[in-house]
């Protein structure tokens, strides 16, 4: 991998280091009840979770067991109902709503199972999006766009639209997109999830290098096995609670299995 990608500053941490990181992530009873028409949805019940920098960690569990709400209090895309949320050891729980949008921008990157790209906008262009944002003048701008994306290997596709690319290459780009603002941690709800099986091998490879090789950290939502299989961490979730939460420790690496 070339080029800017990745957490800089950042050592890769490789399984837990010998000397005590702080929590990355610390949920405390993190709770999420949504109230619609009368109804109570308790989508979280009580999660107590911590992660510590570096992690790459699964959270698997069936549909409707609140994975997806758990990802958007991670990533302080939604306010927890109860319980306490520190990010990087601040306490981010009842921060307004602009506070949480300038903590995300700065510390995470979003990957989606449905890409979210820009349907009019080549690849650069998706890339850059956030950029403009943060007010990065067009020139440099440009040349991060154009290293982001060689270095996720679509340096061939700057100028293409995302209906004019595969599915693995659309997720590339988004992947690009969320790294573009130099994040230490990876948020990605079902990654694979729209993708066959030989790209959801790459994007996975994708993960794990900018885990293993920049030390940024990956939290990645999914239903499939395998996926799970090259985490350090699983946790699973059913019913809004984790009811496993299993290590690797240093796992054998596999190589190029299928
Ligand atoms: N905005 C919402 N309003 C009402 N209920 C919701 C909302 N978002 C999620 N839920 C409910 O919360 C539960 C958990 O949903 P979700 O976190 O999306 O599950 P998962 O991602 O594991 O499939 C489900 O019962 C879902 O219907
Ligand atoms: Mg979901």
């Amino acid at each position: 991998m070339s080029g800017p990608v990745g957490h800089s500053g950042a050592e890769p941490t490789a399984g837990v280091p010998g000397g005590r990181a702080p929590f990355l992530i610390e949920g405390r009873g993190l709770r999420r009840v949504f109230s619609t028409g009368g109804v109570d949805t308790v989508a979280l019940a009580s999660v107590d979770l911590a992660i510590r920098p570096g992690e790459m960690l699964a959270i698997i569990g069936p549909s409707g067991s609140g994975k997806s709400t758990l990802m958007a209090l991670l990533g302080c895309l939604d306010r927890p109902t109860g319980g306490t949320y520190l990010l990087e050891g601040r306490d981010v729980t009842h921060l307004s709503d602009d506070d949480l949008s300038a903590v995300r921008n700065k510390t995470i990157g979003f990957v989606f199972q449905s890409f979210h790209l820009l349907p009019r906008s080549t690849a650069r262009e998706n890339v850059e999006l956030p950029l403009i944002y943060a007010g990065v003048p067009r020139r440099e701008r440009r040349e991060r766009s154009k290293a982001l994306l060689e270095s996720v290997g679509l340096g061939h596709r700057l100028d293409h639209r995302p209906n004019q690319m595969s599915g693995g290459e659309n997720q590339r780009v988004a992947i690009a997109r969320a790294l573009v603002n130099d994040p230490g941690l990876i948020l990605a709800d079902e990654p694979t999830g729209n993708l066959d099986s030989r790209s959801g091998t790459e994007i996975l490879g994708l993960f794990t290098r900018l885990n293993r090789e920049r030390g940024v950290s990956v939290i990645l939502v999914t239903h499939d096995p395998r996926v799970a299989e090259q985490c350090d961490r699983v946790i699973e979730i059913f019913d809004g609670l984790v009811v496993r939460d299993s290590r690797k420790g240093d796992a054998p690496s596999r190589g190029g299995a299928a």
